[in-house]
C-alpha cells in the first residue's frame, strides 16, 4: 500500500486531481470532506457531530476526524490518495502511527501552491455531483451538459460551505492549522511543490513528473 497526500488550501484542486489519479491509475481516493458530507447526508452519529463544523467552514475536532479515518481505513485497499487529511499536526502524527501499524508510510506529499486571489472564483464557481462526488467549474471545467454530471447525469449542486463568507473562515483555518504541515513533510523529505495556479493539463503534467 502506497500513500500519497494532496495538501493545499480550499479550492486549490485536490479533488480535481484526485479524480484524475483514480481514473488513470486506479488509486483509492480518501477525501475526508466527502466522508464527512456522506455521514451528514446519512445522519450517522459522527455525521451529526461534524455538521456544525464543516458547514460553517471550521475544522472538525481531531478526535472525531481521526475516528472517522480509522473506521474508513478498514474498508479500503490498494494505493491511497489522501485528499484533505491530515489537516493538523496532530492528524499527521496519528496518520504516521496508523500507517506504521500497517507496515506502511507516507510515500509522498504533493503541496498545491496557489495564488489565493484565485480561490474565491474557483470555489464559488464549483459544481459538485452529489452521487459520485465529481467536481466541475461553471466556466473553467464545465460539464458536457450544463448543470449535469458527465458520469451519471445527476443534477449538480453547490456545497453549503462554498459561499464567500465561509471561504474566509476555511482559509483562516487552513493558515492556522494546515499550512504547518508543509514544514512537517519537508522535514521528512517527502514533499514536492506543485504550481496549482495553472489551468488545463499543466497541473496534471507536474504530478506525472513526480509520480513517474
Ligand atoms: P474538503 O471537502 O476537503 O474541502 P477543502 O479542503 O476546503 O477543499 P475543497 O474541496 O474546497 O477544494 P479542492 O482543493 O478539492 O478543490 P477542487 O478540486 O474541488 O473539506 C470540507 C470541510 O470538511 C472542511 O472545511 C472541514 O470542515 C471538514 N474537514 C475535511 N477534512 C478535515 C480534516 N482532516 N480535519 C478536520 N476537518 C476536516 O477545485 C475547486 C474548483 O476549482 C472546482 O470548481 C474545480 O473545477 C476548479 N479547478 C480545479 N483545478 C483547476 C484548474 N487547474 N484550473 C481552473 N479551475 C480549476
Ligand atoms: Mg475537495
Amino acid at each position: 500500500m502506497r500513500n500519497f497526500i494532496l495538501l493545499g488550501a480550499p479550492g486549490s484542486g485536490k479533488g480535481t486531481q484526485s479524480d484524475h489519479l483514480v481514473k488513470a491509475f486506479g488509486f483509492t481516493h480518501i477525501s475526508t470532506g466527502d466522508i464527512i458530507r456522506d455521514n451528514i447526508l446519512q445522519k450517522t452519529p459522527l455525521g451529526i457531530l461534524c455538521q456544525q463544523y464543516s458547514e460553517q467552514g471550521k475544522l472538525v475536532p481531531d478526535d472525531i476526524m481521526i475516528q472517522m479515518v480509522k473506521n474508513h481505513l478498514q474498508t479500503v485497499t490498494g494505493d491511497l490518495i489522501w485528499d484533505g487529511f491530515p489537516r493538523t499536526i496532530v492528524q499527521a502524527e496519528k496518520l504516521d502511527q496508523l500507517l506504521h501499524k500497517l507496515n506502511s508510510k507516507v510515500d509522498h506529499t504533493l503541496y498545491f501552491e496557489i495564488d489565493e486571489t484565485k480561490l474565491v472564483a474557483r470555489i464559488t464557481g464549483r459544481l459538485t455531483c452529489p452521487t459520485c462526488g465529481q467536481t466541475y467549474h461553471k466556466t473553467a471545467v464545465p460539464p458536457k451538459v450544463a448543470g449535469v454530471c458527465d458520469d451519471d447525469q445527476t443534477p449538480l449542486v453547490q456545497r453549503k460551505d462554498d459561499s464567500e463568507e465561509k471561504i474566509k473562515i476555511r482559509l483562516a483555518a487552513y493558515h492556522a492549522d494546515t499550512a504547518p504541515l508543509i514544514e512537517y513533510y519537508l522535514h521528512q523529505q517527502v514533499l514536492t511543490v506543485i504550481d496549482a495556479d495553472m489551468e488545463g493539463p499543466a497541473v496534471w503534467d507536474q504530478i506525472m513528473e513526480v509520480l513517474k
